[in-house]
């Protein structure tokens, strides 16, 4: 499913991430860890070609993200990935129903109600449907975050330290929806992360090493 070769990104002159050779099959869950300035948020945005490469390929089933850019790279974005990020930004004066659909407008993908709606029910939020957003927890945020990412059907799932605002409670019911929904799916699951309890759950891992200049 996932296929990454020879990879590397540099910010001014400087390489930030290396990665000879990963992957991740069809279905399957992977998270990404190593300390902070490692590259875990770079790679997440090679993979969902938000930037490209300075070299390497990245093969999502079949088509070479890592050669994508402009509007090829937006198409293949919004029919093929979710996100899920650290801060869940939500569009405060929209109901929770609003936001999960704003999505599917956004990258131009036909509006599922119903598939919203039962989304939003399979997440335990379906009651707080129709509150404006500015008014949930920092759980119930997540939750919704990521009925939004799953509202299209992607085959890839990718969060940035989903759980790092999440008490214990909160963040062991995000992490098993998220695995439970992508099993449901198909969908790869690829979580960067130095959250420490939830490493265990997934199927594996990747390591990225301390930056080079790290003191
Ligand atoms: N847009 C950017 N411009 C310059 N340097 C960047 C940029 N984005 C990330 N970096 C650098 O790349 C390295 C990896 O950062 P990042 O991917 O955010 O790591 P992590 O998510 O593991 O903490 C860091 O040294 C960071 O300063
Ligand atoms: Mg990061």
């Amino acid at each position: 499913m996932l296929h990454v070769k020879s990879l590397t990104q540099a910010h001014d002159g400087r390489v930030v991430l290396q990665l000879d050779h990963w992957q991740v099959a069809a279905g399957r869950s992977c998270c990404i860890t190593g300390p902070s300035g490692s590259g875990k948020t770079t790679l997440l945005d090679l993979l969902c070609a938000l930037r490209r490469p300075a070299s390497g390929d990245i093969l999502v089933e079949g088509v070479n993200v890592a050669r994508l850019s402009g509007r090829a790279a937006d198409r293949w974005r919004g029919s093929t990935v979710g996100v899920v990020t650290q801060t869940p930004h939500l569009l405060e004066i929209l109901t929770v129903q609003e936001n999960v659909m704003l999505a599917a407008r956004m990258a131009r993908v036909a509006v599922d109600g119903a598939r919203a709606a039962s989304l939003l029910d399979r997440l335990g939020v379906s009651a707080l449907a129709s509150r404006p957003a500015g008014r949930l927890s920092q759980g119930q945020r997540q939750r919704v975050v990521l009925a939004r990412a799953l509202l299209c059907r992607p085959r890839l799932l990718l969060a940035d330290e989903p759980t790092a605002h999440l008490d214990d409670a909160a963040c062991a019911q995000l992490c098993s929806l998220m695995l439970e929904s992508c099993r449901e799916v198909g969908a790869t699951l690829l979580v960067a992360t130095h959250d420490r309890r939830i490493e265990p759950l997934f199927d594996q891992r990747l390591s990225l090493p301390a930056p080079e200049n790290a003191t």
